[in-house]
């Protein structure tokens, strides 16, 4: 049986940004932005490249400023329109409404990752649907949403995006049990949330991206509140790892976790310094600051 084309991806974006308060209590974090554009932008964007075609976002009160961003401006584009000077600019404005067929769905309470995937089985029905967390910008030139398409259709089983991460972190994230087939893949029989020390299987832990079959959302309505008191992705992804199995891709690109401080500043700098219009003048204010440190 050949697996089905992945055709639609869930940005789950209704997490509270506790970690980034107070510049995210009036402000949805997936919109804080990488240089010029909002990390939800880098997202959907990696979805397309990877060939979806309708986004489903998850969103919950307060995240308004999202739709609005994929929406068109008509008062906005009048305005660049009338000046010769601006139409890179225009094109740019037009095109975040047209990258992709952007839905939204509210998670009216937030009850955790879980419970937020559980609200897209309507939308996804019976096909197999990419996960790109709202929170983890991963920037490469082969997108991982598209490498783990790759996986599934090789083998018609979910696949998740993991990194190695350093033993003191792993306890923040997920650890996998897992054994490798090839390369950068790997088989996946379990996996645990926020391991208590000793708990761990390894140091691969799932960072932001994965593509699941639609079995999963049964599962999800079974799953009790783990970690956190919250439905967690993961205790329902380890049920499938358990009984179908999942492949694990450990993937090229760099992640950034746009949920914390430092990932933030990271993703920041690190795009500036490549970026077409100050990347050259960042570089030497970046290098004559560090010098007077
Ligand atoms: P996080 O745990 O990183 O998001 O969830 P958070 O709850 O906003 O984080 P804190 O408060 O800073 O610790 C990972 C992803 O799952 C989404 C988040 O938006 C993020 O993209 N999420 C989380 C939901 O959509 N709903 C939830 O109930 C929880």
């Amino acid at each position: 049986m050949s697996a089905k084309r992945v055709r639609k991806a869930v940005i789950p974006a209704a997490g509270l940004g506790t970690r980034v308060l107070p510049a995210t209590k009036a402000m949805p974090k997936e919109m804080l932005p990488i240089v010029d554009k909002p990390a939800i932008q880098y997202i959907v964007e990696e979805a397309v490249r990877a060939g979806i075609e309708d986004i489903l976002i998850i969103s919950n009160r307060g995240k308004g400023l999202i739709e609005d961003h994929f929406d068109r401006t008509p008062e906005l584009e009048e305005r660049l329109a009338g000046n010769p000077a601006k139409k890179q600019v225009l094109d740019e404005v037009v095109g975040i409404a047209n990258l992709a067929n952007i839905y939204f769905i509210r998670q009216k309470e937030t009850k955790g990752l879980g419970h937020a995937i559980g609200r897209a089985r309507e939308f996804i029905g019976d096909e197999p649907f990419a996960v790109l967390y709202g929170d983890d910008v991963i920037i490469g030139d082969d997108p991982v949403c598209a490498q783990l398409i790759r996986a599934y259709e090789e083998t018609g089983k979910a696949a998740v995006g993991v990194k190695e991460v350093p033993l003191e972190d792993v306890s923040k994230y997920s650890s996998l049990k897992v054994e490798n087939i090839r390369d950068n893949i790997y088989e996946c029989t379990d996996m645990i949330e926020k391991p208590a020390s000793g708990e761990e299987f390894s140091l691969f832990s799932i960072l932001g991206r994965c593509v699941l079959t639609p079995d999963i959302f049964d599962v999800i309505e079974h799953t009790p509140p783990g970690a956190g008191g919250e439905i967690q992705l993961t205790d329902a992804m380890a049920h499938i790892a358990r009984t179908v199995g999942i492949t694990a891709v450990d993937f090229t690109g760099t992640r950034y976790d746009m949920g914390n401080k430092l990932g933030i500043m990271q993703a920041n700098i690190e795009v500036a310094l490549k970026h077409p219009e100050i990347g050259e003048d960042f570089r030497r204010y970046l290098k004559e600051i560090a010098a007077k440190i």
